[in-house]
């Protein structure tokens, strides 16, 4: 037997058991006639002492040897601590230890396993499997397991049933590219991994299952970001015989559950707050509703006052920073610099100080004067001693820079704060998106999302001002999750993929399968999908979703521990057929 008890276990209530354990030695304090060692496992850390005059010769000698790292079994008593430490849970005893067999020796290890550790970024990530022994990352895998699991409980006690769908598939436009597959017995063919299991899940309802959730990878080529990864995991879900409101009510049951079960959090209803306004009042899709400094809009006080930089532009916004006015002008600058980035994008930001004796003072003085300021800071909704800060030029990047701005005072003002969570359902979508480059409409969720019933007759005559039953559930500032009530029926599924650009063969080659399966019976469906990974990035605390997988890829799309992707030897090429493709390429 490796173990009685593992290395968070003992107490005072163990006192002089004799007790075997097994672990990694954390670290070894070494006083030359007294040794105390660490041992760590998944479940805490217990202090050991070989001690030259208690400890039979040989084990004390051996003790010299451990180094960090070793993987040993000891058998010793359990004996109270002189001093103890109230920081572990084990800190009121040692083990007096009288035998050691050391399992396995380690090499030192590239970085120091402890909570604060040296190793940076990528070393980490080379050897993940030693990263993973920290507690920092091991807490979150565990939390993980333990968000996914509540989940599970709660969707198969509500009726949901787990029903597995293939990895190996033809692609689903979800809006990225695919990861591909090649097929050796198909040469020159490839599978794609899924973006989502959107089509299968929904001829899961065809066939009946009525409910439906699998916790699933999902694979998508896009470029990585804090909160992405080619690789990651939703909570997929479909319903039969479900309107949009069943769904919210559904699934915002399942995100009160967890913020009760796993923060202890009992949340209020969701907010619901339509695209339109999230757009107007945050300049974004997923607002941060966890503090204001919503959007004022301007124009009307703005333009027309002889300020060129206001009066061709389509909007005028500004937001009031709460006690910022107290700025100096060099963070000011800081700030307009900040917006003028690249990534940002503004060519300027206009600022208005609300000063404690009730004047304001600008960097447009020259075009607007007190009672014209005096209106901003109304509109804005401004106190003495904010800032307020506008930006102008065409409404769409506008929103989104003053959105980012928005986010970073948030950020810096400390008002985002992670312990605090602010859930609301985002609704009425656009049902398309017109983008200028291609010259045609994409569809702004999927190709499947069913238009508001009433908005049939629009969709022929003005599909761009078309409204979907599709909702997001955003958690402070994340989409975490995105659904939609599906098209059921063929004729308008039709219609769609005609509205986007595809000819009858290109819908029928792609989505025939679909198509054919609604000429059998389709029952009205609807469903949702969570991004597990930002879920519980976020119910942590966190925003970074790579600390939470096991074995996160950067942000080049690598595994670097195992070296991902890497190329094939010719035998495999030819076999798979793609010897020829790339020697055309070369
Ligand atoms: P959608 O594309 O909105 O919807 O995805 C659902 C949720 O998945 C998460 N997510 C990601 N998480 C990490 N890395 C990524 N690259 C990534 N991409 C998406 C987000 C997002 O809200 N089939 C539809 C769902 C449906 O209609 O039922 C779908 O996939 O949190």
């Amino acid at each position: 037997m490796y173990r009685t008890h593992h290395c968070g276990e003992l107490s005072l209530e163990h006192l002089n058991q004799n007790v075997t354990l097994s672990g990694w030695v954390q670290k070894n304090r070494n006083k030359g006639f007294i040794i105390w060692t660490d041992l760590r496992d998944r479940y805490g850390i217990t202090q050991l002492v070989f001690d030259e005059e208690r400890t039979p010769k040989a084990v004390f000698e051996k003790a010299q040897g451990l180094g960090r790292e070793f993987v040993i079994q000891i058998q010793g008593t359990v004996i109270e601590r002189e001093s103890k430490n109230p920081n572990l849970s084990t800190g009121a005893i040692e083990v007096l230890v009288d035998d050691l067999t050391v399992l396995n020796e380690a090499k030192t290890p590239p970085f120091t396993i402890e909570d604060q550790t040296d190793g940076g970024e990528e070393l980490r990530m080379q050897y993940r499997y030693l990263d993973i022994r920290r507690s920092a990352v091991k807490e979150k895998l565990m939390f993980r397991s333990k968000v996914s699991m509540a989940v599970r409980n709660y969707l198969t006690d509500a009726g949901f049933v787990d029903v597995e769908t293939p990895y190996l598939i033809k692609s689903t436009p979800e809006g990225a590219r695919d990861f591909v597959v090649p097929s050796r017995m198909n040469a020159g063919q490839f599978y794609a991994l899924p973006q989502s299991p959107q089509t299968f899940k929904q001829l899961l309802m065809v066939g009946g299952m009525d409910k439906y959730f699998q916790i699933v990878k999902c694979f998508r080529d896009e470029d990585l970001r804090a909160d992405r990864q080619p690789e990651f995991t939703q909570i997929d879900c479909e319903m039969t015989f479900v309107e949009q409101e069943d769904i919210l009510n559904q699934f915002e049951g399942l995100t009160q559950h967890l913020l009760k079960s796993i923060k202890g959090i009992e949340p209020n209803p969701f907010p619901r707050m339509s695209y339109e306004e999230a757009m107007k009042t945050y300049g974004n899709d997923k607002p941060d509703i966890r503090f204001g400094m919503t959007f004022c809009e301007l124009n009307d006080l703005a333009q027309g006052k002889g300020f060129g930089v206001f009066d061709s532009q389509e909007l005028v916004v500004g937001i009031a920073v709460p006690q910022a006015a107290e700025m100096t002008r060099k963070e000011i600058d800081g700030l307009i610099d900040w917006v003028k980035r690249p990534q940002i994008g503004a060519k300027g930001l206009i600022w208005v100080k609300c000063n404690a004796d009730g004047s304001h003072k600008s960097s447009v003085d020259k075009f607007f004067n007190a009672a014209d300021l005096a209106q901003w800071a109304a509109r804005c909704n401004a106190k003495t001693g904010d800032l307020i800060l506008v930006l102008s030029g065409d409404s769409h990047s506008t929103r989104s820079q003053l959105s980012a701005l928005r986010m970073e005072l948030g950020e810096r003002l400390g008002l985002r704060n992670p312990e605090e969570f602010a859930p609301l359902w985002v609704t009425d979508f656009p049902l398309l998106e017109w983008d200028e480059e291609s010259k045609r409409y994409h569809a702004m969720h999927h190709p499947f999302t069913a238009p508001k019933p009433d908005q049939l007759e629009l969709l022929k005559t003005n599909p761009g001002a078309v409204k979907a039953n599709a909702y997001d559930l955003v958690l402070n500032g994340n989409e975490i999750g995105g659904g939609s009530i599906r098209i059921h029926d063929q004729a308008l599924q039709s219609q769609m993929f005609d509205l986007l650009g595809f000819s009858k063969e290109e819908a029928q080659a792609q989505f025939g399968f679909l198509m054919d399966a609604f000429q059998f019976g389709a029952p009205p469906h609807g469903g949702i999908a969570f991004g597990l990974d930002r879920l519980v990035a976020i119910l942590g605390g966190e925003e970074t979703i790579r600390d939470f997988i096991a074995f996160p890829k950067n942000n080049s799309g690598r595994d670097i521990m195992i070296d991902a992707p890497a190329s094939l030897d010719q035998n495999q090429l030819e076999e798979l057929s793609l010897k020829t493709t790339l020697t055309k390429k070369e």
